[in-house]
């Protein structure tokens, strides 16, 4: 009896120096696995944590140079959804969106007039409603020109009407 545990104790302390014992595959295989599920709780974690905003661009429109907008103009932008109008007193930029339910209006200069196709409210140049079911004006926004000449407008800054900017 006391032989073969000799015999059994002799072969496991036979292998060769280099060879990895069972026993420390299965550490090394726990500690990777250990790792992995580290490394994907980090990842999951930091997405979880990491703010879930999406970015809108910004409200400030570069519209060019003041060149561009030539006196007794109404200058159309359907891209940006703004009038720029160069009247006598200055110029000035009115908010392209109906006051009724939010459409996207449209110069007409064969008739002088913003309209809106949704419901037929009409605007003259100022902005002010001459027809159709809109409840106010048009908004006058925010314009400037900056130091190299070009022409801004802040889609999200709205003005009270007849403030002019001077050429
Ligand atoms: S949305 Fe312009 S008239 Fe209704």
């Amino acid at each position: 009896m006391e032989q073969n545990e000799k015999t059994v104790q002799q072969q496991t302390s036979q292998e060769a120096p280099g060879e990895a014992t069972r026993r420390e595959t299965l550490v090394k295989i726990g500690l990777g696995s250990l790792a992995a599920a580290g490394c994907g709780a980090a990842v999951f974690g930091y997405q979880f944590l990491s703010p879930n905003v999406l970015y809108e661009p910004s409200p400030i429109v570069n519209l060019g140079k003041l060149g561009g907008f030539p006196a007794d103009s109404v200058t159309s932008d359907p891209a940006s959804g703004i009038y720029v109008v160069h009247a006598a007193e200055g110029l000035y930029a009115l908010s392209a969106t109906c006051t009724h339910l939010g459409c996207l209006t449209a110069w007409k200069p064969e008739l002088g007039i913003i309209a809106c196709p949704c419901h037929g409210s009409k605007f003259n140049r100022r902005g002010i409603k001459v027809d159709g079911p809109a409840p106010r004006p048009l908004n006058w926004l925010k314009l400037w020109i900056n130091d190299d000449g070009d022409l801004l407008v802040d889609k999200s800054t709205t003005i009270p009407a007849e403030h002019f900017v001077r050429t």
